[in-house]
């Protein structure tokens, strides 16, 4: 009986070491197939201030420019990337989430090439998962990293926890900001919330319907200034994009501006952009791995309701 038991511990316990060198085994096959990709939320604090058109237009230049780009629709309220692209997705990230489908067969290739993830309600559930779903799910974005070189994470307005975790999982995050206080001030103030819990200290600040490039920058240095005299964080000044009829009417129109009017100012804007975008330093670091990026989603995500 006792060689029994002493059998079966020892069994448990090879059973453990072999499930421990599977999983780094598991781990080392998934680094050294995948590659570094750009993950950059678009946040904003203030809403209605530009972050969904930023994200649609920049992604499209980028995919303009050769890039493989994936755009993630994190706003779970007013999920509205597919009404801009012109696109009805059917599935979304809960079809993923509940196993009925692959991230693939959720994701819908805009006439642009730009991809859409969408979002819906369906990632809220992350703060849900079981363990055995969260790595089915984190899996499911190590299989796309072989097709993609940037992810786009557009969030919601307002800096509820689902914003702040979609923000802080990525590395690089851009703020949107345009000429009003509220909108100064709910970007300092999200901008304090990251930097002094979680210890975010690099932030990229595009100037959305602005009248001149030297509007975009003065706006930028009003906020630089406060951020410099309170907090310890850096701020990159992006670049500045017009107030311009035409994006209006391409959002009328369900066609990005970039697609419908290319020449346009805020086109042209968007398209200097990402050029920067893409010069960005790609970090290759551990962090730079899309799957880190899902890990640490959910991960934040579970501390939240711990
Ligand atoms: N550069 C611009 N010129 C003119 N109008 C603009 C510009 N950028 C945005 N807008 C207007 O602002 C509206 C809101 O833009 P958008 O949906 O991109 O903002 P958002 O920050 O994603 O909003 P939300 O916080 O609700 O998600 C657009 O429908 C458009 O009418
Ligand atoms: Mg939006």
């Amino acid at each position: 009986m006792n060689l029994m038991i002493t059998k079966k511990i020892m069994k448990r316990g090879w059973l453990k070491v072999m499930l421990k060198q599977q999983d780094q085994a598991d781990g080392i096959r998934r680094m050294s197939k995948s590659k570094p990709v750009r993950v950059i939320a678009v946040a904003s604090g203030k809403g209605g201030v530009g972050k969904t058109n930023v994200s649609v237009n920049v992604g499209i230049s980028l995919v303009q420019m050769g890039q493989r780009v994936v755009l993630m629709d994190a706003d779970m309220g007013l999920a509205n990337v597919d009404i801009l692209l012109g696109v009805y997705p059917k599935y979304n990230l809960s079809h993923v989430l509940a196993g009925e489908k692959t991230l693939d067969e959720i994701m819908v290739t805009a006439p642009s090439g730009l991809k859409l993830i969408p979002g819906a309600s369906g990632i809220q559930k992350m703060t849900e998962l079981s363990t055995i779903e969260q790595a089915a799910v984190i899996r499911a974005f190590s299989e796309i990293d072989q097709q993609i070189d940037v992810l786009i994470v557009d969030t919601a307005a307002g800096i509820s926890a689902s914003v702040v975790n979609f923000s802080r999982a990525c590395q690089e995050i851009i703020i949107v900001i345009c000429d009003e206080p509220t909108s100064l001030t709910d970007a300092y103030a999200f901008i304090k919330l990251l930097n002094r819990d979680y210890a975010c200290n690099n932030f990229h600040i595009i100037a959305n319907m602005v009248q001149t490039v030297q509007q975009g920058r003065a706006l930028f240095q009003k906020l630089n200034k406060v951020t410099d005299n309170y907090l310890d964080v850096t701020l990159q000044f992006a670049g500045a994009i017009p107030y311009d009829e035409y994006l209006r009417e391409s959002v009328k129109k369900q066609t990005p501006v970039v697609i419908g009017f290319p020449r346009s100012k805020s086109a042209q804007a968007m398209k200097s952009i990402a050029t920067k975008i893409g010069n960005w330093p790609l970090k290759t670091q551990a962090g730079g791995y899309i799957e880190f990026f899902i890990e640490r989603m959910v991960k934040y995500s579970q501390k939240d309701i711990a």
